[in-house]
């Protein structure tokens, strides 16, 4: 038994952010921002309009709806996001409620950041492989804007970040088409390199809390030791999956990278000797969605025909944690 793709779905806020945008903010420029990440634009949710669960709903209905396909098709949710709704119960369950199901299926919220998706997929496939379910939902959902430190302080951060939402159906199928083989890793030592740590359990609120203006509750990020490992690990996950499953790196019809810096994705290109022809970018207008990214853009990839049945695609990512990992997908 394959896990096969069946649909993409997604859905992105209205409000555009550019970089002059930003400009006012903070002490950055459109050129420096095109330059070091190849972000042009990215979106941000509008207060009141919308939140993780309800992009992540617009999503999973936009993929519904391109599988023709009813809530109640679903067998399992697996859902992650940085920051959710609540601190608890997790999105997945929201997302249960909202698309209306009849039944009580299994949903599970996962937090492994840029590397989300992968994480998922693996689940996704080794559930549909060993026959516990046939169909499952896997979603993303991301609402940055809220806690980027939007002034000079926090601009090395601020500038790659956007919201969105993207979601991904697969089923058990017995043919060709479908997951190959997805390697997945991680390494603890770095989880201090990218992080957001308060308001986490060590903060007491009613101990810790000072003021808003005092608090430092925003992501960390060392760039440059996250963009060195990044290139690093992704070259060497996707290399090591294609030999393995005895692939040569000119097999590859396509290949989704995570989009969190366009030089990352030049870099690993590069290396694996893979064309730029042979990719699709998002980071431009959305910048990192973290888990939302890869479903976005690969189903953006699909719409404009890009990636088509039957392609032998690569999926690769590198995050927070630090965790990384690639899939091949015969699509
Ligand atoms: O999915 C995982 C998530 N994150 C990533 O993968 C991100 C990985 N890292 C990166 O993408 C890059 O390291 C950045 C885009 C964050 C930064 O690019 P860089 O080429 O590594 O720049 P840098 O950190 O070395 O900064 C160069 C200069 C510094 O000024 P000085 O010290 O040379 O005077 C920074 O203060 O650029 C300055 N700078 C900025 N200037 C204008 C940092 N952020 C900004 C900004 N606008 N937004």
């Amino acid at each position: 038994m394959n896990a096969r793709i069946v649909s993409f779905g997604a859905y992105l806020p209205p409000k555009v952010v550019t970089n002059k945008d930003l400009e006012k903010m903070m002490d950055t420029s459109d050129e420096w921002i095109q330059q070091r990440s190849g972000i042009k634009e990215r979106r941000w949710v509008e207060e009141g309009k919308d939140t993780c669960s309800s992009m992540a709903h617009k999503a999973c209905e936009d993929a519904l709806k391109k599988a023709n396909l009813k809530a109640d098709d679903i067998d399992a949710i697996i859902f992650g996001s940085l920051l959710t709704d609540n601190v608890f119960p997790g999105t997945g369950v929201l997302l249960q409620k909202s698309l209306g199901f009849s039944k009580n299926i299994p949903a599970l919220d996962i937090k492994n950041q840029c590397s989300g998706f992968l994480y998922a997929l693996s689940v996704a496939n080794a559930w549909i492989k060993s026959g516990m379910y046939k169909r499952v939902l896997v979603c993303g959902s991301e609402v940055h804007s809220c806690r980027l430190d939007k002034s000079t302080r926090g601009r090395d951060v601020s500038v790659l970040f956007g919201d969105g939402a993207g979601a991904c159906i697969l089923e058990a199928t017995d043919s060709e088409q479908g997951i190959i083989d997805i390697h997945i890793a991680s390494q603890g030592e770095f989880a201090d390199i990218l992080c957001l740590k308060e308001p986490g359990s060590n903060f007491d609120l009613r101990r810790d809390f000072k003021s808003i203006e005092e608090q430092n509750w925003y992501p960390y990020m060392e760039g440059k030791t996250v963009f060195k490992h990044a290139v690093a690990r992704m070259t060497e996950s996707l290399s090591q999956l294609l030999d393995k499953n005895k692939f040569k790196n000119s097999d590859v019809d396509f290949v989704i990278a995570h989009q969190a810096n366009m030089r990352i994705n030049a870099m690993v290109l590069d290396q694996l000797k893979i064309p730029w022809e042979k990719t699709h970018h998002t980071i431009d207008r959305y910048g990192n969605t973290t888990m939302a990214t890869i479903p976005l853009t690969m189903g953006e990839a699909v719409d404009l025909g890009k990636v088509k049945r039957g392609d032998l695609v690569s999926l690769v990512a590198f995050g927070a944690g630090f965790t990384w990992g690639s899939a091949l997908i015969r699509y």
